[in-house]
């Protein structure tokens, strides 16, 4: 059932899904998520988008490639890209993409709580569907936030972040 005047789900066959997110750094959690969205749909695009409501800690083209060295060591970069998005909404991304589907990772309620509104204004905006995954819940309690807060304070985060995020953030430029 669709609510008059929103738009229905434009897709039939969909191939190509975005996995959108802040991903300040990309962890463990969210690389589960790319591996099963990526064995779901053909193509999937990482995109990473800056959240004015988050005070960052890494600029957003080292988050891009953090992401792409991952995926890469993981050998998870067959039939993925990794971008980024600042001109505007999420769905003109996927509108410029052909993409029907974004996806989403929910690790308990309350990202069901947060992510439920804006998954009902993107599909009003433009009929793009969201998708939630399940990431492993060896994964239900990390954050890219807490991954923050412990660096920050100097602890060890390599049990939450892939290789390539923690070999970059041992540097201590963070830049
Ligand atoms: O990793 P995050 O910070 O939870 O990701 C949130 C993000 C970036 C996916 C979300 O803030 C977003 O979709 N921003 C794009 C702006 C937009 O299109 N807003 C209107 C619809 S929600």
């Amino acid at each position: 059932m669709t609510r008059a005047g929103s738009p229905r789900y434009a897709g039939g066959m969909t191939t190509l899904a975005v996995v959108p997110g802040s991903f300040d750094p990309v962890t463990l959690g969210h690389l589960d998520v790319i591996e099963r969205a990526r064995n779901i749909f053909d193509e999937v695009h990482v995109v990473v988008v800056h959240n004015p409501n988050k005070t960052a800690m890494l600029p957003v083209a080292r988050r891009v490639e953090l992401i792409e060295e991952a995926l890469r060591e993981a050998g998870l970069s067959d039939g993925v890209t990794v971008t980024n998005w600042s001109v505007g909404l999420l769905v003109d991304y996927c509108q410029e993409v052909g993409a029907k589907v974004l996806i989403k990772g929910i690790r308990s309620e309350v990202d069901v709580t947060y992510e439920t509104p804006m998954a009902i204004v993107n599909r009003d905006l433009a009929g793009v569907e969201t998708v939630f995954l399940l990431p492993d819940p060896a994964h239900s309690h990390v954050s890219s936030s807490l991954v923050r807060q412990v660096a920050a304070l100097g602890g060890d985060v390599s049990p939450y972040v892939p290789g390539a995020v923690s070999r970059f953030m041992a540097s201590g430029d963070l830049t």
